[in-house]
């Protein structure tokens, strides 16, 4: 999205945020705002008030006005962003208010419920011309960071694999999901898988089951086997319900390439394996690679990207296509066929144009190509 030069927050005021959404997630981003000097908190709202309420007294910030709904607060508070961290079945809701009163918006993963829906928001930031980032908290881990530099050393990549096993109980939604490993957590190695190869889905088989043992509704076991662009394989199998010799929440990764192998277990730093007689060239350091780990460097990009109009790494133009691979993986596992991520997403923008008005539906009709322009 190119946003308009109106859109641009370019005072050397901090930046004032309305937070929505205060639950688990909700907390760790208020100490994550609190604890940033550029950016003040001015609002927070959350259907459940009283929650609100005790996050801010909690993370010592009591005098920070709140309200039930975004709606509510936005005409009482002056703002210039909105930060979402609801439920995914809100950020629909909550996301298109924002972009409808001129405020950017910062929101958690996924995207939204739906890809009709992720694509809906697309093509309502830019028909407000309002920056919509998602964010996806991985892409600033150093190690991740260090662990493509490692892959762009191997030559052609070959198979890119992550196992992400672990046992928690959350209970609340993710429980009664019907996807909740696919759909709430693969998204993130899926992302970074992106991130890590540089290249784009094409078509993917899945196979999801739900384990006898499983605590969850849904199915909390998958298998996926993705081709991408370049011709390149990536597969993820994971489990939420694997107790015992857990992985680490970013997973183990392995690459297989064409002058030797790279592994990451998710939380020390990468290693790598050449070949003998393999020309894999020296490590480069890249200066624009500077990494804040974790939501702190979602926010961080988000405020330069707000303020200086540049084009974040989770601009929702290009995380739609993560979420994609969710989807097609979904649909893949229920058809018990090979999905072709293209035809995904051109039923998806099907479903967006039906549900879709105004300003909003013209500029969805408006797109030639299944990837939305970004
Ligand atoms: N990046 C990460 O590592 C990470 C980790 C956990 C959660 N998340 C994401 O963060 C989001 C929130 O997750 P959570 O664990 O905090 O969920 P949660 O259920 O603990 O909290 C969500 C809060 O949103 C409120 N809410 C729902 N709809 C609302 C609306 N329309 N207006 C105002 N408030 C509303 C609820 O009352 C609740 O307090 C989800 O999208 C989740 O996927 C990301």
């Amino acid at each position: 999205m190119t946003p308009s030069s109106d859109s641009l927050v370019n005072t050397n005021l901090p930046l004032r945020v309305l937070q929505v959404g205060a639950g688990g997630m909700g907390r760790t981003w208020l100490r994550t705002l609190l604890s940033h000097d550029r950016v003040e908190l001015v609002g927070l709202a959350d259907l459940d008030v009283a929650r609100a309420k005790a996050a801010l007294d909690e993370t010592g910030a009591p005098d920070v006005p709140t309200a039930r709904t975004l709606e509510e607060l936005i005409d009482h508070v002056a703002a210039d962003v909105v930060l979402d961290v609801t439920v995914p079945e809100a950020h629909h809701t909550v996301t298109m208010q924002a972009l409808r009163r001129g405020l950017p918006v910062l929101g958690e993963k996924p995207l939204a419920a739906s890809l009709a829906e992720a694509l809906e928001l697309v093509a309502a930031s830019q028909a407000y011309g309002r920056l919509f980032m998602v964010s996806q908290s991985r892409r600033y881990d150093a190690n991740l960071v260090a662990f493509r530099r490692l892959l762009r050393r191997l030559g052609r990549i070959g198979i890119l694999t992550t196992q992400f096993f672990k046992a928690p109980r959350f209970g609340g939604f993710r429980d009664a999901m019907a996807h909740p490993l696919v759909l709430d957590m693969a998204i993130h190695s899926f992302d970074s898988a992106r991130y890590l190869l540089g290249v784009d889905p094409v078509a993917v088989y899945c196979d999801e089951h739900n384990p006898a043992w499983s605590w969850y509704a849904g199915d909390a076991a998958s298998t996926a086997i993705f081709e991408m662009a370049d011709g390149s394989r990536y597969v993820y199998t994971g489990s939420w319900c694997s107790p015992g010799l857990e992985t680490s929440w970013n997973a183990a990764w392995r690459a297989s390439g064409e002058y030797g192998s790279a592994v990451w277990d998710g939380d020390s730093p990468p290693t790598l394996e050449v070949a003998e007689g393999a020309d894999a060239g020296e490590e480069t350091d890249d200066a624009e690679e500077t990494v804040h780990p974790g939501i702190a460097g979602s926010l961080r990009e988000f405020v330069h990207a707000v303020r200086t109009g540049s084009t974040p790494m989770g601009e929702a133009a290009d995380n739609v296509l993560s979420l994609a691979m969710v989807h097609a993986a979904i649909e893949s596992s229920r058809s018990r066929q090979r999905v072709v991520v293209a035809d995904v997403l051109e039923r998806a923008h099907a479903e967006a144009l039906e549900r879709a008005t105004g300003e909003v539906r013209d500029v969805l009709a408006s797109w030639t190509s299944l990837t939305p322009p970004g």
